[in-house]
């Protein structure tokens, strides 16, 4: 059996308790907005300093300065550029039960993305155009892991550690230790850093690359290898990487393995005495690759220009 459907009238009674609630509703929302930054307003520096005149060495650092001369933000408006409006925060004299105590912007509890959006209304420029979407970004990692407005341990870039390497070693132990191995990229020397390579605010490139691709980055510093040469060895036309490893490795040269296993990878014909260490071919006279790597031979392994030099032997 079908019950009837039960209809909603207008009772006199009803009215009034929607109109109830609709009131009890507008009320709890204004209250909130009074607690608001939306009310708080600019005190200005000097007010701000009244209390907190350890941060008065903002005055003279790069930053505030630039703010001043390339945004037109003098120093007496600079705090609350960042911070927010402090009236209400001001008023509260740091009564942590005060409401108005935490509407003033600390970052301490922001989400990463409130962050970076507050140093991104002036950085959203040409370092930072791969922000959005780059690994950083993405895995949640903030302008402030790597940069302190107040208290930088290098002034120059305001970083967080005393020099680049330092900053990213902070998450990247695995970076460290490559980088400690025989042969590596002269960074622990100071001959090159990390942002030679890496653009730490994104790129269009896999790994934020600052080139196109793997081999686009190496020819900026090793142009010798770019060619075009007359003779092309594929692989390293292709990708460096499939011989070389980036920061650090064992092996001589940064190779990802040992001569001469490395080229045995991919030439094991049986022409060429060229299975080194191959018990058979051992045995035999001609056999004049044991304990020799073949780039004593082929010495232009990266490609030649000499008219013969298709094998690169010359
Ligand atoms: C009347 C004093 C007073 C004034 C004026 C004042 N503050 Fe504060 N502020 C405090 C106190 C006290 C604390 C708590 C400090 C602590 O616990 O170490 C505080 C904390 C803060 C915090 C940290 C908030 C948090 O969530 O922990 C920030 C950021 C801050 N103030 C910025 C400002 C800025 C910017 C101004 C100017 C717009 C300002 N303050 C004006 C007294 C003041
Ligand atoms: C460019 C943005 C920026 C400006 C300008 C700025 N601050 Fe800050 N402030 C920050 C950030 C970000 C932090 C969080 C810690 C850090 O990175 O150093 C902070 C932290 C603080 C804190 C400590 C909060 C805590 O966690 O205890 C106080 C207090 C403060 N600022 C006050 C000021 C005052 C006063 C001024 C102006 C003289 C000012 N700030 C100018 C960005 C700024
Ligand atoms: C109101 C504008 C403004 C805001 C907000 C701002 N900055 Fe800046 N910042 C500047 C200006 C202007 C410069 C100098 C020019 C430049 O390098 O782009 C600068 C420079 C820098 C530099 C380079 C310093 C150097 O020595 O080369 C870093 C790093 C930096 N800001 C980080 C931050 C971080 C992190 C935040 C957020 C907490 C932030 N900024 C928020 C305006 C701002
Ligand atoms: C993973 C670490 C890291 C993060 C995260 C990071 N930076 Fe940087 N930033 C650096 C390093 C390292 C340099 C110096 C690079 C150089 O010398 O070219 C730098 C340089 C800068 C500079 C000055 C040079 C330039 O490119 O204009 C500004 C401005 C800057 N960062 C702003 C920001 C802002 C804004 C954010 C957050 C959106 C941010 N950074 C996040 C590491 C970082
Ligand atoms: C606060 C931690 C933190 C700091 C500091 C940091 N990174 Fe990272 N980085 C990460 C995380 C998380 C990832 C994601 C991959 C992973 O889990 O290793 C990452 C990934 C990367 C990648 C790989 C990108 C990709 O697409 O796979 C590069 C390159 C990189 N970081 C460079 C740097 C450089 C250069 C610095 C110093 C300027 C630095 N990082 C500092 C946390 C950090
Ligand atoms: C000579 C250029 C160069 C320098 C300098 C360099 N890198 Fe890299 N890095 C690369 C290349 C190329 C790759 C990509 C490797 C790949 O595609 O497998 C890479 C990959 C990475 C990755 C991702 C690793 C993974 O397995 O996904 C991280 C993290 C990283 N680099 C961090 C750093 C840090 C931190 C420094 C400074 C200490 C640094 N790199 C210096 C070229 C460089
Ligand atoms: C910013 C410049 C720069 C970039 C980019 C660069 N290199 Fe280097 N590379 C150097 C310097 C400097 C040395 C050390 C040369 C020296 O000490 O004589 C070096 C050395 C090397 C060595 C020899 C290491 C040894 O133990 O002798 C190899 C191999 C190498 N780089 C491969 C690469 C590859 C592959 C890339 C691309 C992923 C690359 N480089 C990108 C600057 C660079
Ligand atoms: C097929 C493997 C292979 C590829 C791919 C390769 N290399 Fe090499 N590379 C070698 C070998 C082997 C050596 C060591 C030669 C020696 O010890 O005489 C070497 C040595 C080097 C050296 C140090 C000695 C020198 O010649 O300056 C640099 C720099 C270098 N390679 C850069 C690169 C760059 C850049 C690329 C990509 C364009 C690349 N390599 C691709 C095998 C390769
Ligand atoms: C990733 C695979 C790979 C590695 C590793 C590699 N090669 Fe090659 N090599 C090739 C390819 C592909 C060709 C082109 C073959 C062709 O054109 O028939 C080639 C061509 C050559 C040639 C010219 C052969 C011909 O017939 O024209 C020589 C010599 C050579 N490689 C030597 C080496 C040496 C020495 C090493 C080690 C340092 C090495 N290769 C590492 C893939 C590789
Ligand atoms: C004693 C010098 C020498 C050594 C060591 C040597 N080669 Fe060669 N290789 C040559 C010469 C010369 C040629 C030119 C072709 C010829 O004359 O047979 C050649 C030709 C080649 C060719 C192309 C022809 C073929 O047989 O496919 C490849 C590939 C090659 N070598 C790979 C290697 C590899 C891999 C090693 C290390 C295991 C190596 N070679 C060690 C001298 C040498």
């Amino acid at each position: 059996m079908m019950r009837k459907p039960t209809r909603f009238f207008l009772t006199p009674f009803s009215a009034a308790l929607i109109l109830g609630l609709f009131m009890v509703l507008g009320r709890t929302i204004s209250a909130e907005t009074t607690t608001s930054t939306d009310k708080a307003e600019f005190v200005g520096a000097q007010t701000c300093l009244s209390c907190h005149a350890d941060r008065d060495s903002f005055k003279n650092s790069s930053h505030a300065k630039n703010m001043a001369r390339m945004k037109g933000i003098e120093y007496e408006k600079s705090c609350e550029t960042c911070h927010g409006p402090g009236s209400l925060h001001a008023a509260a004299a740091g009564d942590k039960s005060n409401p108005g105590y935490a509407t003033i912007k600390s970052f301490k509890n922001s989400s990463s993305a409130d962050v970076n959006a507050a140093c991104l209304t002036c950085h959203q420029d040409q370092g930072r155009l791969h922000w959005a979407g780059g690994t950083h970004e993405k895995r949640g990692v903030t302008c402030l892991n790597c940069h302190s407005v107040h208290n930088p341990k290098n002034e120059k870039k305001l970083l967080t550690s005393v020099d680049e390497k330092s900053v990213c070693f902070q998450c990247h132990q695995d970076i460290k230790a490559e980088i400690r191995r025989n042969s590596h990229m002269p960074i622990l020397e100071g001959k090159m850093s990390c942002s030679d390579c890496h653009n730490p605010h994104g790129s269009a490139t896999d790994k934020m690359l600052v080139a196109d691709n793997v081999n686009q980055l190496c020819f900026k510093c090793h142009a010798e290898k770019r060619g075009p040469f007359l003779w092309t060895h594929s692989p390293v036309q292709e990708n460096c990487l499939t011989c070389h490893v980036p920061h650090g490795s064992h092996n001589d040269k940064m190779l990802v393995a040992k001569l001469p296993m490395l080229c045995q990878r991919c030439h094991f014909n049986g022409g060429h005495n060229n299975a080194a260490y191959d018990a058979v071919n051992i045995s035999r006279q001609e056999n004049r690759s044991a304990n020799k790597s073949c780039a004593n031979c082929h010495s232009n392994i990266h490609g030649s220009n000499h008219p013969s030099g298709k094998f690169f032997v010359r």
